[in-house]
């Protein structure tokens, strides 16, 4: 197994990281809200964009993307204590290696500690949402501290078929904020 570093993602990584999120939606369309082809449709510039604006974390071997998660904060006042966990992808070749557990300890650290951009200072609490029945996601999660607090059922339509989500959050203890 090759050595993994793990880096921010920034706009000159968006052909690199749009090759990564399409192979993610087109093979697992039941994991992501978003779609493959709205995605596609999307300009460079704006992949560039949620990047440089954004915090999207990859782990990189050799300059090939091995995975890659993404956390977002919301700027409006009375939500920036929220933060969002998103896009995260290990390509089938590098799993079941700690790639996944390795990303998330690093975006979490990030939001509660670290703090490397301005809009993470007042962030207190996680959220993550994951398809009811990624079991191999949701034993990552709960194994992280995340807590289910809510299912939506049929919060997803993949083709013909709805899918139910579960939403987990990871509340930041007071001696962390
Ligand atoms: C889910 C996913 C991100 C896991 O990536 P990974 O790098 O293989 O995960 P790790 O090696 O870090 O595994 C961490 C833990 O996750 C769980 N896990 C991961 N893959 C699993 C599997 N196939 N079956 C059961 N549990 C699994 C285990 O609890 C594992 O801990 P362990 O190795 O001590 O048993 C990866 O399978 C993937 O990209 N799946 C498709 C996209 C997806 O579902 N994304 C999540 C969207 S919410």
């Amino acid at each position: 197994m090759q050595a993994l570093d793990l880096r921010r993602l920034r706009e000159s990584d968006a052909s690199a990281f749009r090759e990564i999120r399409s192979e993610g939606l087109r093979l697992h369309p039941d994991a992501f809200g978003a779609s493959f082809a709205e995605e596609q449709s999307q300009p460079l510039e704006r992949v560039a964009d949620r990047l440089e604006n954004g915090h999207v974390m990859a782990a990189v071997a050799d300059d090939a993307i091995a995975g890659v998660v993404g956390l977002a904060g919301s700027r409006a006042e009375k939500t920036r204590h929220i933060g969002l966990i998103w896009g995260l992808y290990v390509r089938p070749s590098w799993r079941r290696s700690g790639v996944a557990r390795r990303l998330l300890e690093t975006v979490i650290s990030d939001a509660m500690l670290v703090r490397p951009q301005p809009w993470m200072s007042d962030l207190r609490s996680l959220r993550i949402c994951v398809e009811a029945n990624n079991r191999a996601a949701i034993d990552l999660y709960e194994a992280l501290g995340f807590t289910a607090w809510a299912v939506e059922k049929q919060a997803l339509l993949v083709g013909d078929h709805f899918h139910d989500e579960i939403h987990m959050r990871l509340d930041f203890s007071p001696q962390n904020r």
